[in-house]
């Protein structure tokens, strides 16, 4: 049975900024989300996940959407571009937690298309697969950028600037990811941080601007392996973001236990309003420090691509 899967993310420094043309650096976590996609002979596309279940007639997938969404339209545009329809069973297995700002909505994207084509024989090249998952994001968030896509697809560290996304070669890494249980909207916080910047929109290029530079420094740090300085960048990154109104007391809490037990960088990762945070140094005490606050934590590789 045709099946594929894609990588989590994370970002290090850039996410929101990004949407507008500067720099990130994103990484991708050793989790993954797995879609498996069966022609059947009915008129029907029938989809299992943890988020629920739905059974969607063939003409209606253009117009249906729900808690399903980016997986029923990434069904739909993956049908517009090969050409072909069909009856199909997908099922969605997920090692991270829906709406986490771990960048779920961009790997279900991307293995969705993987896998749906490859049920009618048609592969994608790299590009045009890329391309499709960041259309799917663009048609139901309005504003996406390449990052999660691209990370989802290869793993690894990514660079992405406005269209170009650059591989980083660097050592994996051992981090923690704090879920706060809170889920999170990329699509509400993606407009939430749009009408910000129209009301002040000065003060949100000084935030932006600010970001950019980090991003452009943490890539030299991160190559050279220099993880306290690149903790420290990712904390001016975490300042940042919380000057966008984008954190809510619950992920403040759990930071302020890493930085108390002496984290090298943590920060809020996606798009906030709720998700996960990401922390560096010593994953023990980190993990402790979060699951005190009543967060859930994980360890995880950093950079991997297998
Ligand atoms: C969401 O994971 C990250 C954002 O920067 C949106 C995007 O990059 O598409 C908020």
């Amino acid at each position: 049975m045709p099946s594929a899967s894609s990588f989590g993310t994370v970002f290090l420094f850039g996410e929101h900024a990004v949407v507008y043309g500067f720099p990130a650096l994103v990484a991708s976590v050793d989790r993954k989300i797995s879609v498996s996609a069966e022609r059947n002979r009915r008129d029907t596309i029938r989809i299992r996940s943890s988020l629920g279940s739905a059974t969607i007639r063939i003409n209606d997938i253009g117009r249906a959407g729900g808690k399903l969404n980016y997986v029923i339209r990434a069904i739909h545009n993956t049908f517009q571009h090969i050409g072909k329809t069909g009856g199909m069973d997908v099922n969605i297995k997920s090692s991270l937690p829906p709406s986490s700002g771990l960048g779920t909505s961009s790997a279900v994207c991307v293995a969705t298309i993987r896998a749906v084509s490859s049920a009618f024989d048609s592969s994608l090249e790299e590009k045009d697969l890329i391309n499709l998952a960041l259309k799917t994001e663009r048609d139901i968030q309005g504003l996406a950028s390449r990052a999660g896509v691209t990370c989802a697809l290869f793993g690894g560290y990514w660079l992405i600037e406005g269209e170009r996304a650059t591989k980083i070669e660097a050592q994996g890494m051992e981090a923690v990811v704090g879920w706060s249980g809170i889920p999170s909207s990329t699509r509400k916080m993606v407009r939430f941080v749009g009408k910000l910047k129209e009301k002040q929109p000065v003060i949100v290029d000084v935030i932006f601007n600010g970001i950019g530079w980090l991003t452009r420094v943490g890539v030299n740090y991160l190559r050279s392996g220099n993880v306290e300085r690149l903790g420290q960048l990712m904390n001016l990154n975490h300042a940042l973001l919380a000057s966008l109104k984008i954190v809510p007391p619950k992920i403040e809490r759990m930071l302020q236990a890493c930085w108390e037990r002496g984290a090298l960088g943590a920060k809020i990762t996606g798009a906030g309003g709720g998700g996960c945070i990401i922390a560096l140094g010593k994953t023990e005490k980190i993990l402790k420090a979060i699951e005190e606050t009543g967060g859930k934590a994980f360890k995880c590789k950093l950079g991997s691509t297998s």
